[in-house]
């Protein structure tokens, strides 16, 4: 590595804290990774990963001399240069972030004095760093530098994303805590884009906003494509050929997921609100995501009459593959939907994590697509897994009672389908059918 080798403390052993504290022990430095769940440190010191991301595991057990993992806070910073604040901040009742975790975090740095910087990752609201450099101020370390430096790293491609960045982004008022940050991502290939603390938080925000409004305009376009005749699939790939708006995000299908996306959307528009400023664009959205999954359970519902007492197998329940997280999985909306309109449900995931709460504790699980799927009425494609294009899909069509398939990701070819005799419905393309004996449509 180019620079010099540092010693981080990371505060929050999740998805965005272990993935920067593996990234950063890679790159040389020492890291002290603290969490407050005994647990999760217990499962980090015996050498196991407590979340699902591709890479992570071996980087953590690649550098694990540079890595030490810790419940006390003031051993994480003994002998840190930068302080790293990488804990959840979950929307409240109102849609505000909840702060109270880096709130806790900046309590816990009261004394450390001697920190060159505290630098905060975490997604927060635009304004919490002026807050922050308040708090640390008031905590006895004005002389210990900001920064905001957001992540811009997708699950499931995580450790990459790090290490290959689109950008560096580094908001902060003062050159010296720049210049270490800089520093501390020698040997990351990616340009750094330095700006003010606030601009920084801002970038966040709007990048995964403008992400999920890009998901959303192609799937309204998919509801305009099944209305009119179009394809979505043969549209995005020619609009994206624009290199002026590119074909990353044109995927239409159940929505978008996950932890981010959906949380940030709305965060963005919360603090519009706050200003008194209504964020339309943005409005609408989160209206049509909040649609989506509930289009489909309606187009199937036309399609078999009714769903009471129809059994529906939903296929992959995480918000998107390559990972086993569940947060705001369009999934969820869907079963929770296809209960309340009496069908009897199964599923197949390969590695979500099991979940004993409502709607998936009336959800029959199986380890396999071919269980799952016996008896059905429906499937429905939900996540589009590797493993559901090496499906042997005629061999499904006998354990199934009706050869009936929703590809909510557009990830099979409906043609193919169809001609092993399913009716394939998929988002923003004609539904596909089996030929009749006829020939005709
Ligand atoms: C997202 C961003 O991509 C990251 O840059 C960002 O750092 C991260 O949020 C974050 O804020 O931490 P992530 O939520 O992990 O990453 O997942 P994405 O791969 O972006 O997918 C989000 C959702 O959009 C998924 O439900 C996915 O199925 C959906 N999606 C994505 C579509 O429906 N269509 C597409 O074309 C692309």
């Amino acid at each position: 590595m180019a620079g010099s080798s540092r010693s981080v403390a990371v505060f929050g052993a999740g998805y965005i804290g272990l993935v920067t504290a593996a990234c950063f022990a890679q790159l040389g430095h020492r890291v002290t990774v603290r969490d407050i769940q005994p647990e999760r440190i217990r499962l980090l010191r015996a050498g196991d990963v407590p979340i699902y991301e591709p890479g992570l595991g071996d980087m953590l057990a690649q550098n694990k001399e540079r890595l030490v993992y810790t419940l006390d806070a003031a051993e994480a910073v003994a002998e840190a240069e930068v302080a790293y604040i990488c804990v959840d901040t979950p929307p409240t009742a109102s849609g505000d972030a909840d702060l109270s975790r880096v709130w806790a975090v900046i309590d816990a740095l009261r004394g450390a004095s001697h920190l060159a910087a505290v630098v905060v990752k975490s997604t927060v609201p635009v304004g919490t760093g002026s807050r922050v450099r308040a708090a640390l101020d008031e905590a006895g370390l004005e002389r210990v530098g900001y920064a905001s430096n957001p992540e811009f790293t997708a699950e499931g491609r995580a450790v990459e994303d790090f290490l290959r960045p689109d950008r560096i982004v580094i908001g902060t008022a003062d050159e010296a805590t720049a210049a270490l940050l800089t520093d501390l991502h020698a040997g990351i290939d990616g340009p750094v884009q330095r700006m003010d603390v606030a601009s920084a938080e801002m970038v966040k925000l709007a990048s995964n906003a403008l992400l999920a409004t890009k998901i959303t305009f192609i799937n309204e376009s998919a509801t305009v494509c099944e209305a009119t005749g179009a394809d979505v699939t043969r549209v995005a790939d020619a609009v994206g050929l624009d290199h002026r708006l590119g074909r990353h995000f044109l995927n239409a299908g159940l929505g978008y997921g996950g932890s981010c996306f959906p949380k940030d959307s709305r965060a963005l528009r919360a603090m519009a609100s706050n200003t008194g400023y209504s964020f339309q664009l943005l409005n609408a959205v989160i209206e049509v995501n909040d649609l989506q999954p509930r289009r489909a359970v309606q187009r199937l519902k036309a399609e078999l009459g009714t769903l009471n007492q129809r059994r529906i197998a939903l296929l992959g329940m995480t918000f998107k593959p390559g990972t086993d997280d569940m947060r705001e999985a369009p999934s969820t909306v869907l079963a929770s939907r296809l209960l309340a309109e009496g069908a009897t449900l199964t599923c197949w995931d390969p590695v979500a994590r099991p979940a004993d709460a409502a709607p998936w504790n009336a959800a029959e699980r199986h380890p396999t697509v071919a269980e799952a799927v016996t008896h059905a009425d429906a499937a429905v494609l939900v996540t589009e897994w590797p493993e559901l294009r090496e499906v042997d899909w005629e061999a499904v069509r006998d354990l199934m009672r009706t050869p009936l398939l929703f590809d909510g990701r557009n990830t099979l070819d409906p043609a193919a389908l169809a001609r092993v005799g399913f009716i394939c419905m998929s988002v923003g393309r004609a539904t596909a059918r089996p030929r009749r004996a006829s020939g005709s449509e």
